[in-house]
């Protein structure tokens, strides 16, 4: 199977939007995909002059004389067609669209009815069987993933045409953050959900619904913990914040907010994984507009730093230690695992000295509301 992959990233291989479509490339190419990556930014590509010379006096052929026509090509051999751009103003980029433009002298001008809607027919029979799949990669610097709802519509309508089918959408809502060595390890959970997707689309013909669901989660949950990582990034850069609207507190907005987002957990074996399950089990209702960060200091064997931090409905948990904690846990794991398993009562454990706790007594006493038991 052909996968023919174009990224639209003025960065090209360098950009954010690189880090997801090698992943996924990866994982196509484990199960016998041949791959290739066009950088358009590398093409010349010129606008499409809206001329229809291409569906006219010279059916099929653009008037312009550049990139475009080795790619069609490329594009009409491939299996697979991977799309993969920034997101830039709610949509593609511009050296994407240019390129998508660019496309119509595959069409035919001829409107037909097909199903309910109408269509322009191809002009060229498909490559295969297998081909007409296609693949839409994006990542944004917004951390909400609703951001995308545009540029996935966009596919999603574009791609259905005659033997053609949006067969998943990666789109990772804070993208930049795939950048950094430092947290790799915690993005780990998204970037083999992506290998998957890329290997279900060799096996299956398409990104499975549990993969899909894995793959809409933005990389940190918490969008206030987001923008705290990416404002204290710009504020590192010497970028000042100028207060227009009178409606921004620089000092707040910044805080010193020092730990690595956790991923997902994968069982509840580990303190690590019980913590980040924690903030997957928070219940947003009981918490109301509580803002507060609950510091787990773990000894014993799989001695560590965690915190969650408590902000707008959302919960995140974080390896590392915060400034400011609201309360602090100071737990051998064993003990805390107990407790969350409810094999042990957890006030008579702090009773009898199992565990201690400093700071807000009151907040360590609605832990059981604030996250479910499974
Ligand atoms: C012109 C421009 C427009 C952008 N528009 C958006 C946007 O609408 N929403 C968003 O979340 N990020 C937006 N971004 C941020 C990019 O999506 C983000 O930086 C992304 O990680 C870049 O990926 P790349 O490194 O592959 O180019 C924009 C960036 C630029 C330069």
């Amino acid at each position: 199977m052909k996968f023919l992959a174009l990224n639209g990233s003025p960065h090209g291989a360098k950009g954010n939007t690189e880090q997801v479509l090698q992943a996924f490339l990866e994982g196509a190419r484990e199960v016998g995909a041949e791959t290739e990556v066009v950088y358009l930014k590398d093409k010349t590509i010129k606008h499409c002059l809206g001329c229809f010379t291409c569906w006219t006096k010279t059916p099929g052929v653009c008037v312009h004389k550049d990139d475009m026509p080795a790619l069609l090509e490329k594009m009409r051999a491939a299996d697979v067609m991977v799309y993969a751009t920034p997101l830039y103003v709610f949509t593609m980029s511009g050296l994407m669209k240019d390129f998508v433009d660019r496309i119509i002298p595959l069409a035919q001008p001829y409107i037909i009815q097909r199903g309910e809607h109408y269509i322009h027919p191809p002009r060229y029979a498909p490559a295969s069987d297998a081909s007409g799949k296609v693949v839409l990669i994006s990542n944004s610097g917004y951390p909400e993933p609703l951001h995308f709802s545009g540029l996935v519509e966009t596919f999603r309508r574009w791609a259905d045409s005659p033997g053609e089918e949006l067969v998943g959408a990666i789109c990772c809502a804070g993208g930049a953050l795939l950048q950094s060595e430092a947290l790799r390890p915690s993005f780990a959970w998204y970037m083999d959900a992506t290998k998957r997707a890329g290997r279900e689309v060799v096996e299956q013909g398409r990104v499975s619904p549990e993969t899909q669901q894995v793959l809409d989660q933005p990389l940190i949950s918490n969008p206030a913990a987001y923008v705290d990582m990416v404002n204290a990034h710009w504020q590192s850069q010497g970028v000042e914040l100028f207060d227009i609207l009178g409606e921004f507190q620089p000092e707040a907005q910044v805080p010193a907010t020092a730990g690595v987002p956790l991923p997902p957990p994968q069982s509840m074996a580990t303190m690590r994984d019980l913590v980040s399950g924690m903030a997957y089990s928070f219940n947003p209702q009981a918490a109301g507009d509580l803002e507060a960060v609950i510091q787990f200091q773990v000894t014993g064997e799989e001695a560590g730093r965690y915190y969650l931090d408590i902000a707008q409905g959302h919960c995140t948990a974080f390896a590392g230690e915060h400034p400011e904690p609201k309360l602090t846990l100071i737990t051998p794991a064993e003990v805390w695992m107990a407790i969350s398993r409810g094999e042990m009562n957890g006030a008579t454990a702090l009773m009898t000295g199992k565990y201690s706790v400093k700071g807000d007594i009151g907040l360590l006493m609605r832990l059981g509301q604030l996250f479910k038991k499974e």
